[in-house]
């Protein structure tokens, strides 16, 4: 009788996956102390000056907790949010970033579970300093935890960047790229998406100031010009080669002259009260360059570690604008690295 080719590979087919499955239930049961997993995933800084949606750095502080618990039930759900600005950020799953990256990562792990998610915010929604981005990168990582097979890294920064979708309307990777890769980064290409991570100066000082406002970054997305002159082009392509030029030779003083901005945050500022003199309080405090975090309104503050005292800068912004009768929480940090398992 001939042997029917279609039925053996059928059977080899079923042997294959019987053995993965035990596989997949192996190292579920002997790589993971239990079925719940906290990833650390820090604020980050976009923009950098003129590296707008292209540049981010990951910060030391803030940053966010993300829980991650396996389920037998699939999708993701999110349990709790609680800490700063919780009661800003959706529980619904398919606008959180966290849950739309992690089901992102699911299903292309092709995973039979879901999870249940539960954050604790660090970052502020709303404040320029990649609190989205945070939860994206966060639930990306977390749920790549519970893959038999995990992704690679390229894969968790395209799930990650569909959870910043989900929340600001727009496919931009220059929050969660840091946040999950720690560093400089730079998005080379947005498709297909691909990203650069160089290692920032180790004197590199950041203050992060954080006035009561809230900015959402989809509104500050509304004021962007549709048409960029030539000329301001031209400008902007040369600061920013030479911020990446300065960031990779650690070379503080390049950076300095090279942070400025002729497309974005003209048009952003009319958004963010007093940006401007902030700017240049930080700057007479000892700040090397100031410039609005992301989409505000935090204003960033570099310095140099070695030689400037940074809490001088911290208090000195803090004081203009309580002065003003604005509250001002103030991060004096540096750069950090990007998304990690926390040890208990
Ligand atoms: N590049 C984005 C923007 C970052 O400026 O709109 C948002 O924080």
């Amino acid at each position: 009788m001939p042997v029917d080719p279609y039925s053996k590979g059928l059977k080899a087919r079923s042997d294959f996956e019987v053995i993965q499955n035990w596989k997949s239930i192996f190292r579920r049961v002997t790589n993971m102390s239990s079925d719940r997993v906290t990833v650390r995933a820090p604020s980050t800084i976009a923009n950098l000056g003129a590296g707008f949606d292209v540049f981010g750095i990951a910060l030391m502080d803030p940053f966010d907790l993300i829980e991650a618990k396996m389920t037998s039930e699939l999708g993701v759900r999110v349990e709790k949010i609680e800490g700063m600005g919780a009661h800003a950020i959706t529980l619904e799953h398919t606008k959180n970033t966290a849950s739309v990256a992690a089901a992102k990562v699911l299903e292309m792990g092709g995973a039979d579970f879901g999870l249940t998610i539960t954050i604790k915010k660090g970052i502020r929604p709303c404040s320029g300093m990649g609190s989205s981005g945070a939860g994206a990168a966060g639930g990306a990582f977390a749920a790549n935890h519970f893959l038999a097979k995990p992704l690679p890294m390229e894969k968790l920064l395209y799930a990650a960047a569909k959870g910043e979708e989900a929340s600001s309307g727009s496919f931009h990777a220059d929050n969660c790229g840091p946040s999950l890769y720690g560093g400089f980064t730079i998005i080379r290409s947005y498709d297909p998406l691909e990203i650069v991570r160089v290692n920032p100066p180790k004197n590199l000082g950041i203050v992060a100031a954080l006035p009561a406002f809230a900015v959402a970054t989809k509104e500050a997305r509304k004021v962007l010009p549709k048409n960029v002159d030539m000329k301001d082009f031209i400008f902007q392509m040369g600061q920013a080669s030479s911020f990446v030029a300065g960031m990779a030779a650690g070379d503080l003083q390049l950076m300095a002259r090279s942070v400025q901005d002729k497309i974005v945050e003209p048009v952003r500022a009319p958004l963010i009260p007093h940006l401007k003199e902030a700017e240049e309080v930080t700057m007479k405090a000892g700040a090397f360059a100031s410039f609005l975090g992301g989409s505000g309104p935090c204003i960033c503050s570099l310095y140099d570690l070695d030689k400037v005292e940074g809490n001088a800068i911290g208090d000195a912004i803090q004081n203009f604008y309580e002065s003003r009768g604005v509250e001002c929480l103030c991060w004096v940090t540096t750069w950090g690295e990007g998304a990690r398992k926390e040890s208990k």
